[in-house]
């Protein structure tokens, strides 16, 4: 007999839940079957076709007869259970025409907006003050300069960012687009709001908090981007710790005049989407949010950089969304540059490695 390989196994007194993650089965066993279970799993040949409970644990495949083929995953148990627990989400119908999937989707948003929606406002940062923006101004840069100047840099000049720029940035990569207003196609109201990135199901699940260094007219710290607003809100002063210690130690950083911290809010995913299957889609709205914030300070004449390697728990109560639904997920930055793609001290390093 066989442990079926695709289970992990959750504690929930008075039972556990054990987890098919693969066949998307889950069932709770209470004590007698759980200590059955262990001993099963300390030893399969101890299965006992005339004990009740191990027929059942076959019958519900925690047991397999045959042996599961489990190709080598090559990473963590963690990300083969994520990766694998959201693969193939049965779909108890799948729609044979666009007329049938027309209306079950139309049947789903309906359901989904019968349901609370998440508040606008983001939790633990009601704003006590908006600071309006100027009005952003239009890019004359070509997409394709954009395109082939945009590299990542670590080597900033700190020199101070100009409020305009900031709010054209802000605008064209997280703004609710003013242009986009009469376009939103038959969208309910709290789900019309369209920027220049795609969006999973129209959510704009994703926000933004601008970490502020240097930029005329702004006083360093954090603020909160309000998308439908074209405003910011005071959230913080700046960490007493340099930008790099949050950012994993790298502080060839330090020197960032302007930065985006990109937040998925979860709670509005999980208004629409009942799986984890939509946490892949966080990321992936985030990676198109600070592809466009990279398009545009390139655009802008600036350089930049970005990373996903942050101490989170600090960067949570930078942004005040300790215990929220709201949480941090990456970092853009941009400045002026030397155009380096590595630090003054990586090149020496490098350039005493060619001399010894
Ligand atoms: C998801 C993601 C995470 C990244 N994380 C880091 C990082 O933590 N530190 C860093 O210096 N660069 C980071 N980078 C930048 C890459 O190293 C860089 O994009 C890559 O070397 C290619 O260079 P290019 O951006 O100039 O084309 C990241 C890029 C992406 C897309």
């Amino acid at each position: 007999m066989q442990i079926n390989p695709y289970l992990f196994i959750l504690p929930r007194t008075p039972g556990q839940i054990v987890w098919n993650y693969k066949d998307h089965v889950q069932y709770e066993l209470d004590l007698e079957y759980s200590h059955r279970l262990a001993q099963l799993i300390s030893n399969p040949d101890s299965f006992d076709s005339r004990n009740t409970i191990d027929t059942h644990l076959l019958k519900a495949e925690i047991l397999t007869a045959k042996k599961i083929d489990s190709p080598t995953w090559g990473w963590d148990d963690l990300s083969k259970i994520f990766h694998i627990g959201t693969q193939n989400i049965p779909n108890e119908h799948v729609p044979q025409n666009t007329h049938e999937w027309t209306r079950q989707y139309l049947q789903h948003c309906n359901e989904v907006l019968a349901k609370q929606a998440p508040d606008c406002r983001r939790s633990g940062n009601a704003p006590t003050e908006l600071i309006e923006l100027p009005a952003p101004c239009a890019l004359t840069h070509s997409l394709n300069d954009a395109l082939v100047q945009r590299k990542t840099c670590r080597s900033f000049t700190g020199t101070c960012i100009l409020l305009s720029d900031v709010s054209s940035l802000l605008y064209l990569s997280l703004g609710y687009l003013n242009e986009r207003h009469s376009d939103h196609g038959g969208s309910p109201p709290n789900l019309s709001a369209r920027r220049s990135s795609p969006s999973g199901g129209g959510l704009n699940a994703c926000e933004g908090f601008v970490l502020v260094q240097n930029v005329a007219g702004l006083e360093p710290g954090i603020y909160a981007y309000h998308s439908a607003e074209h405003a910011l809100s005071r959230v913080n002063p700046l960490p007493d710790s340099a930008l790099g210690q949050l950012l994993s130690g790298q502080h060839f950083i330090n020197d960032l005049p302007l930065g985006l911290f990109i937040t998925a809010r979860f709670d509005r995913l999980w208004w629409k989407y009942g799986h984890s299957r939509a946490y892949r889609m966080a990321f992936v709205e985030a990676g198109h949010l600070s592809q466009t914030f990279q398009l545009v300070a390139t655009a802008l004449g600036m350089n930049t950089w970005m990373t996903g390697a942050f101490a989170d728990t600090q960067v949570e109560t930078l942004l005040n969304l300790e215990g929220c639904a709201e949480q941090p997920l990456f970092f853009v930055g941009c400045g002026e540059s030397d155009g380096q793609a590595m630090c003054q001290e990586m090149r020496d390093l490098l350039d005493q490695g060619e001399h010894s």
